[in-house]
């Protein structure tokens, strides 16, 4: 199997869900029914005017896209090389880039008639924009998040309450995104006749993929056009980074892009490395793990040789994930894009070095400062007629007690 052009790749998987070895429908038998109806809706309102020119609308009047691409010249002239740009996704509702999805599974939630969404968040950036979608739709929400996130993302915690959401904190395992959204295939199980689910990213069964990867495929349109308006045509030496965690935000940036060969647009998935000099990360891809089972697909995810899940840690909650996304595993394989990794130090040394100069463009959340990480590593190497975009896709004020605490204050 290779990726073909002129189709967007959620739809490249075969008759049972997969992109090469990877993705499929892993889930209970009770979840047969609701999964094959949650595609046959999908499909429909995808190709619907109503539903699609709704979508747009609400893209363009509530979530605020265009989000802005900014040409980050202090940085740029500071470290020599590249040209560093931004696509400030961070601008959109709520802050980062779930919005996108979060729409979406609030519209298919009101198309199906159900009164309440669920969904699972770390950074608490999924949790806070299905909260706003939940608010401005009439719906009820429930979001399963793990103890650990709870603690360190307190501003996106109250945000959710705010707009009315009930978060179930999770207590099994490490805490963290992996049990929230295990457990929020649990409660799915139970409750799928009256509540929709959505996941915070693209990662899931099958059709929870290409739903998320459907919505944030708009960055990569927005970018396509701006990137075009900028410089009048596709660079020819174009780099788009992003942090990876499910891969949501990174499919996003890409997706428009993925026609062009990787010499002119190479895609680069930035993991989280972790805190230097220990062992533990959250990196599959750079760390070549190994294909298992994980949330209803089939992916690379750190485990034991035994098949259990092994616990991770990241400086950034949104990161701080043993799994990713299929679409991300078959690009690796394929080589179109690929993955490294920066620790929870270099992460912090390049939000402090971005806010240094460019506090009035942008302003990272520490996900996405680990793709600034890598752009400060290798943009002195590069030439000037090279671009480099990051997706600045998270905010950093969820992460100032982080920071602060780290850093000694919380510069904005
Ligand atoms: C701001 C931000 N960036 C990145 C991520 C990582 O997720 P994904 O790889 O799906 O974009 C998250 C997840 O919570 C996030 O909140």
């Amino acid at each position: 199997m290779k990726i073909k052009k002129g189709i967007s790749l959620i739809d490249q998987h075969d008759k049972f869900g997969m992109w090469g070895p990877y993705g499929g429908n892993f889930l209970p038998e009770t979840l047969k029914k609701p999964v094959s109806d949650l595609e046959k809706l999908f499909e429909k309102l995808r190709n619907n005017r109503k539903f699609v020119n709704e979508w747009n609308y609400h893209l363009r009047n509530f979530i605020g896209t265009p989000t802005s691409f900014v040409k980050l010249e202090n940085l740029s002239n500071h470290l020599g090389g590249a040209q560093i740009y931004a696509k400030v996704v961070s601008e959109a509702k709520g802050g980062a880039h779930k919005c996108y999805s979060a729409l979406t599974h609030a519209m298919l939630c009101k198309y199906s008639n159900r009164d309440t969404l669920a969904t699972d968040t770390a950074a608490g950036y999924n949790g806070k924009t299905f909260s706003i979608m939940a608010k401005h739709f009439g719906l009820k929400l429930k979001v399963f998040m793990g103890i650990k996130d709870i603690k360190r993302q307190k501003p996106n915690c109250d945000a959710m309450k705010a707009n009315g959401a009930t978060i179930i904190p999770v207590t099994t395992g490490g805490q963290g995104l992996c049990e929230a959204v295990s457990e929020l295939m649990r409660y799915w199980v139970s409750n799928c006749d009256r509540v929709h689910v959505g996941t915070g990213s693209t990662v899931g069964a099958n059709i929870f993929i290409k739903i998320c990867g459907w919505s944030v495929s708009q960055i990569s349109k927005e970018l396509k056009t701006q990137i075009l308006n900028e410089f009048g045509e596709i660079p020819k030496k174009l780099k788009l980074l992003n942090c990876v965690g499910g891969g949501s935000s990174s499919f996003g940036l890409w997706n428009s892009f993925m026609d062009y060969n990787k010499q002119q647009v190479e895609f680069i998935g930035v993991e989280a490395g972790g805190p230097a000099r220990s062992k533990l990360h959250a990196a599959p891809l750079s760390h070549g793990a190994k294909i298992g089972v994980l949330h209803g697909s089939m992916q690379r995810c750190l485990m034991d040789k035994d098949g259990q899940i092994l616990p991770t840690h990241s400086i950034s909650a949104g990161l701080d994930y043993a799994g990713i996304s299929p679409l991300h595993c078959y690009l690796q394989d394929q080589q179109r894009a690929r993955y490294v990794s920066q620790t929870d130090e270099q992460a912090l040394s390049a939000y402090k070095l971005v806010t240094k100069y460019e506090s009035q463009k942008v302003s990272p959340s520490l996900e996405p400062a680990h793709a600034f990480a890598y752009a400060i590593k290798i943009a002195p190497k590069l030439s000037k007629d090279t671009v480099l975009v990051v997706n600045s896709c998270g905010d950093s004020f969820k992460d100032k007690h982080i920071i602060k605490k780290r850093l000694g204050k919380y510069i904005r």
